[in-house]
Order: C-alpha cells, then sequence, then structure tokens
C-alpha cells in the first residue's frame, strides 16, 4: 500500500483507510473479514463517526476488532463527532468530550488515533473547541485532530486558536464529485465549473500541508449510489473498463487511482464491506494513471475542458 505523509508531520499512514459508515449493515463475522481484507492490503486505518446508525457501526466494529488478532497500535482508528442528527451541529466541549466517551466505549478502545469535527457548526467557538481538544489529549484519550466538510477560511479561524496542528480535512471526491478541481480548471470563466464551491481548500492543504481525506470515492451525488457498473454512467464506465483491462485489475482499482494521481496525497476513504472490492481499491494504490488516462477518465465522467 502507497504510504503518505500524515498533515505535517513525519508519520506514514496508508493513502486509503477503511470508513464503516456502512459496517451496521454487517455481522460481527462479516465486519471482521472487512477489517482483515483492508488489513491485509496495508489499510490500517478506519474511519468511523459517532452518528453512522446511531452508533451501531462503531458497536460492530468494537466487537470485531477486539476478537481479531490485529494489535491496537497497528491499527490507526479515528472517528468524527459534532452532528446530533437531525437537530444540531454541536461543537460545544461538553457535546466533544461526551462524544468521545461513548466513541470509546462503543469501539471498545483507550484511545482514538484522531478525532475530526464531522461538520461545520453556525456556533463554533474555537477557543472552546481548544479547550475540549487540550483535555482529550491531557487524558491520553486523543492523539490528533482534523475537521471535515471545513472550508479554508473555517479551518483557518479554528487553527488559530489550537495548540495542535489540524492534520485532516475530509472532503467529497470521486470521479463523479469533481468541483475540488473543476474550478481550477475554468478560471477567469463564467460557466458552471469555474464556481469555486470549495474555497481552493486543496492547494491551502497542499500548501500548509494538511491531509484531504476524500469521502464517498465511488458514488455519485450524496453518497446516492456508486457509479461503477451503474448504466447510468456509460461513458465512464467503458473508460474503466478499457483501463482495468489494461491494468489487470477491477473498476474500483481504475477509480482508486484516479483519485491518488493527485499530487496533492489525498488519502481515500474506502467504504466498501465487500472483501473482493476492498482488495480490488487497494490495487489502485499501485497503478500510476498517465497524464492523458486521467484526462480521459475525468471527460468520461462527464466533465469537460475549456
Ligand atoms: N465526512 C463526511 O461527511 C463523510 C460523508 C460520507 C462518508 N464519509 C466516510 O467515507 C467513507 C466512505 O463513504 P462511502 O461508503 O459512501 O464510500 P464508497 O466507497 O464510495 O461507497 C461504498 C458503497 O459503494 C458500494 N460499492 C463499491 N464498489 C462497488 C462495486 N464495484 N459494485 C457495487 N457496489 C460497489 C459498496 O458496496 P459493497 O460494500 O458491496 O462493496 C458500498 O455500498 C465512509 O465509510 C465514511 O467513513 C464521510
Amino acid at each position: 500500500m502507497k504510504r503518505i505523509k500524515m498533515g505535517c508531520t513525519t508519520l506514514s499512514i496508508p493513502a486509503m483507510a477503511l470508513g464503516i459508515m456502512r459496517m451496521n449493515q454487517k455481522s460481527v463475522p462479516e465486519a471482521q473479514v472487512a477489517i482483515q481484507a483492508a488489513y491485509d492490503a496495508g489499510i490500517n486505518f478506519i474511519d468511523s463517526a459517532d452518528i453512522y446508525d446511531g452508533g451501531k457501526s462503531e458497536e460492530i466494529f468494537g466487537q470485531a476488532f477486539s476478537q481479531m488478532q490485529i494489535k491496537r497500535e497497528e491499527m490507526f482508528i479515528q472517528s468524527k463527532t459534532g452532528i446530533v442528527p437531525g437537530k444540531r451541529y454541536d461543537f460545544s466541549k461538553e457535546h466533544i468530550l461526551h462524544s468521545v466517551d461513548e466513541i470509546l466505549e462503543r469501539m471498545q478502545l483507550d484511545y482514538l488515533d484522531s478525532l475530526v469535527l464531522h461538520r461545520p457548526d453556525a456556533l463554533m467557538d474555537p477557543e472552546e473547541v481548544a479547550e475540549a481538544f487540550d483535555q482529550l489529549q491531557a487524558a491520553g484519550k486523543v492523539r490528533f485532530f482534523g475537521v471535515s466538510n471545513f472550508d479554508t477560511a473555517q479551518f483557518k479561524l479554528l487553527q488559530s486558536c489550537l495548540s495542535q496542528r489540524l492534520m485532516f480535512n475530509q472532503l467529497q471526491f470521486s470521479l463523479k464529485h469533481t468541483g475540488m478541481i473543476d474550478f481550477g480548471m475554468h478560471m477567469n470563466m463564467v460557466d458552471k465549473p469555474s464556481v469555486d464551491r470549495d474555497s481552493q481548500f486543496l492547494d491551502y492543504a497542499r500548501l500548509h500541508k494538511v491531509t484531504v481525506q476524500a469521502w464517498s470515492p465511488f458514488q455519485y451525488g450524496m453518497f446516492e449510489g456508486t457509479f461503477i457498473d451503474n448504466d447510468g454512467f456509460p461513458k465512464l464506465n467503458q473508460e474503466l473498463q478499457k483501463l482495468a483491462d489494461k491494468y489487470e485489475v477491477g473498476k474500483n482499482a481504475i477509480a482508486a487511482a484516479w483519485i491518488l494521481r493527485h499530487p496533492a496525497n489525498i488519502q481515500m476513504l474506502v467504504g466498501s464491506m465487500n472483501p473482493q472490492h476492498i482488495r480490488d481499491s487497494a490495487k489502485g494504490a499501485k497503478i500510476r494513471l498517465t497524464r492523458q488516462e486521467w484526462y480521459d477518465l475525468y471527460l468520461a465522467a462527464g466533465n469537460y475542458l475549456p
């Protein structure tokens, strides 16, 4: 598995993580198969969130992982907090601290390697978040911190109050969700793709050494379904198949290689619970697409160049 530097540190992490948002749909033995498939492919990084099916995904992970042979320190385990579903976003110190205790209990862990704030809270008080982070770190409950779906100004504002460097920003990015890069190629134009909805975060991340974690790498829409083998995307699937044949892998590997080909050293969050799809995705980390192949996929996904 390709390894990348985590944020501004010299620590290495795999270029893919296993996201467990969908682990709630699996039995404990099935979850073990998925975790083992990921681990054996070099994916020793887990991404979770407190809200995944009200904590069920984390409970299943906890039951599964605690019975496996993989040592705790060999797996980087991250979760997210800050959303109270349907009610509010909540970055209060009280909520963050309470949420971490519940995550640790559900996942049967003593500490999290990373805690990520899930989606910006309009009422965020960065100093209050800083207190929560300091307390969690001092108590040995969380090692590193990050955010998710933050724009550049929100990221800078929070960072300005923290004693720790933020390592991650989780953003949606896939062949069917390319806003993060479209506007750069449509610079100074007035067409739809020229609109920057991502506040140039990818460039900011490269300049300031923040790891961007790409969520829903095989989905279209807001995780409406996979575009892989989906009749709604014939051109894209034709191009994926062509390259899958060339590199002797499956389509997941090509869609993954497309994300990892970007020089920002993005970490991709694989959400599959199917060991074959996990193994195939991991093969994508070994493929370096040519520039033309990368652009051919981008265009086959329905994008255009000015
Ligand atoms: N920060 C955020 O706001 C945010 C939002 C969403 C997700 N996330 C994170 O990102 C992770 C990944 O998200 P995701 O699960 O939406 O990502 P994904 O990996 O793009 O999608 C996984 C889904 O696609 C299916 N799939 C993948 N390859 C397939 C294939 N070849 N044929 C048929 N089905 C296929 C999987 O089914 P199988 O299991 O059968 O393979 C699974 O249902 C989550 O687990 C979570 O950790 C973060």
